[in-house]
């Protein structure tokens, strides 16, 4: 009795997603290059159909053709290393799927490299964190369509269900999965420096405590803005620490990581023309947290605001700071979802983004109610330019803009730094204005470079002697 599927890379991520498979039933092979993780799975997976491997050829020779060969291995170049390694023993048709946060041209480039073997390669995005691999990830498959549809049967069973369907579809040639996944990475980075905003604005301006706090989150996440964020986030500010008795966000230290798929984000964005201020912007905040000697220092030379607080009504603005975290939410999924749009039309993958938001719904970091209403937009309007003007966010942000704006306002005044609130309520009016100040920058091009401008009235190019 050979083998379904074999995985590779037996880290908390690869071990849990093959006690996943095996709980669906699948057959799985397992191997590590160190064998004491190997050791450490086959102890915990005792009665499920887990089968521990130490030489890489026997693994593979136990596997049913066409081998079906996961790697769940850090990006860059260890995934790189592993394929050499396999390449070897394989035969024609099998093939290796890569389901870490590799980027998605190095996605390509091994595409490319095995395609000449006949070897398929599946560059597969999985999101939602040691908990989602156990027990249900999202699931972002990219490469060609039928190398998916041969392990498709395993993958939509493990992935998170929502109303009876997978949080996994097909999403499209080459890189698209890991693009997929990279774009989510980018989107959870601005929805979660969104939420330590609206937290700042409680904690600060409006003088709450952890637990007060945590409970107007935990009411946020019975309404619109019901999410895995929202809803960990009132988890983690209720927690104690165990040493001081503190709360124990107090004691962390406010210096942010990053392993990467942010920071492409931007990078893909800013390469090719596509607006991405608010993931840019939860980026630099990172970047900015982690000067943290200089900002202490900092801090005793440069002055915020000298204004007397005014007392705030609390009701009145947890209700201003919830509608402004709601816009903000909005002008975010926007940006990504127009960087999955854009792209999409520039490489011509086809993306499906109605599917994208639906798969978005359960498993994965970004997992929200708010998403069954992005897919519904782009069921209803495929070829939706933003969806800021989709109906619905349309008539929301309508109702909404005068939170975020007097938050971002009293944020400002008050000198609280709102990176990403402040660059939603910018990219909201910059992109509603039907006539923008570009008019001047085109003027100034022309003066010092004569680098020409178009009129509103009349075709053509134009270049004025302005001296
Ligand atoms: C997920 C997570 C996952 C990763 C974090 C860490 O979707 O399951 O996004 O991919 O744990 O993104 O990323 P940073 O270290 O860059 O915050």
């Amino acid at each position: 009795m050979y083998h379904s599927i074999g995985v590779i890379g037996l880290g908390v991520m690869g071990s849990n997603l093959a006690l996943n498979m095996a709980s669906k039933g699948e057959r799985v092979a397992v191997y590590n290059y160190t064998r004491d993780l190997t050791d450490q799975l086959a102890q915990k997976s005792e009665g499920h159909s887990i089968f521990p491997f130490y030489e890489l050829s026997e693994f593979v020779k136990s596997l049913n053709t066409p081998r079906k060969i996961f790697l769940m291995v850090t990006a860059g170049k260890p995934v790189d290393s592993v394929i050499g390694s396999l390449v070897p023993f394989l035969d024609e048709g099998d093939i290796i799927m890569d389901g870490g946060n590799s980027h998605y041209l190095d996605t390509e480039r091994r595409y490319d490299v095995l395609k000449n073997k006949g070897i398929r390669y599946l560059g597969i995005g999985i999101s939602g964190g040691e908990a989602g691999a156990l027990t249900g990830p999202s699931i972002m498959p990219g490469g060609d369509k039928e190398a998916y549809d041969q392990v498709a049967p395993i993958f939509t069973k493990i992935a998170a269900q929502v109303e009876g369907g997978p949080c996994c579809v097909y999403i499209g040639p080459k890189g698209a999965g890991h693009f997929t996944k990279m774009v989510h990475n980018g989107i959870e980075y601005a929805d979660m420096q969104l939420i330590a905003e609206a937290y700042t604005f409680l904690h600060q301006k409006l003088d709450l405590t952890m637990e007060e706090i945590a409970d107007i989150f935990d009411k946020w996440n019975q309404g619109e803005l019901k999410s895995y964020l929202i809803e960990i986030t009132a988890e983690i500010l209720r927690k104690k620490d165990e040493i001081t008795g503190l709360p124990l966000i107090e004691v962390i230290l406010d210096k942010v990581g990053q392993k990467g798929t942010g920071k492409w984000t931007s990078i893909q964005a800013i390469d090719n023309g596509i607006p991405s201020s608010i993931i840019t912007e939860s980026l630099f905040a990172r970047y900015l947290s982690a000067l943290k000697e200089e900002r202490e220092a900092a801090a005793n030379i440069l002055s915020g605001p000298e204004i007397e607080a005014q007392e705030l009504d609390k009701a009145e603005w947890i209700e201003h700071i919830r509608q402004a975290l709601y816009m903000g939410k909005v002008c975010a999924y926007a940006q990504g979802f127009t960087q999955y749009k854009m792209t999409s039309e520039l490489f011509g993958w086809n993306l499906p983004l109605e599917e994208i938001a639906l798969i978005f719904r359960g498993g994965c970091i970004i997992r929200a109610e708010f998403l069954n209403v992005i897919s519904e937009a782009y069921r209803t309007q495929p070829n939706l330019a933003n969806l800021l003007t989709a109906p619905y966010f349309a008539e929301k942000a309508k109702a909404y803009q005068l939170g975020l704006r007097k938050v971002v306002c009293e944020g400002i005044l008050s000198g609280i730094a709102f990176p990403c609130l402040s660059a939603s309520l910018s990219y909201y009016d910059s992109y509603r204005a039907g006539r923008s100040n570009a008019s001047l920058l085109q003027a100034q091009r022309d003066y010092f470079g004569a680098h020409t401008y178009e009129r509103t009235d009349l075709d053509g190019v134009f270049h004025t002697n302005w001296q």
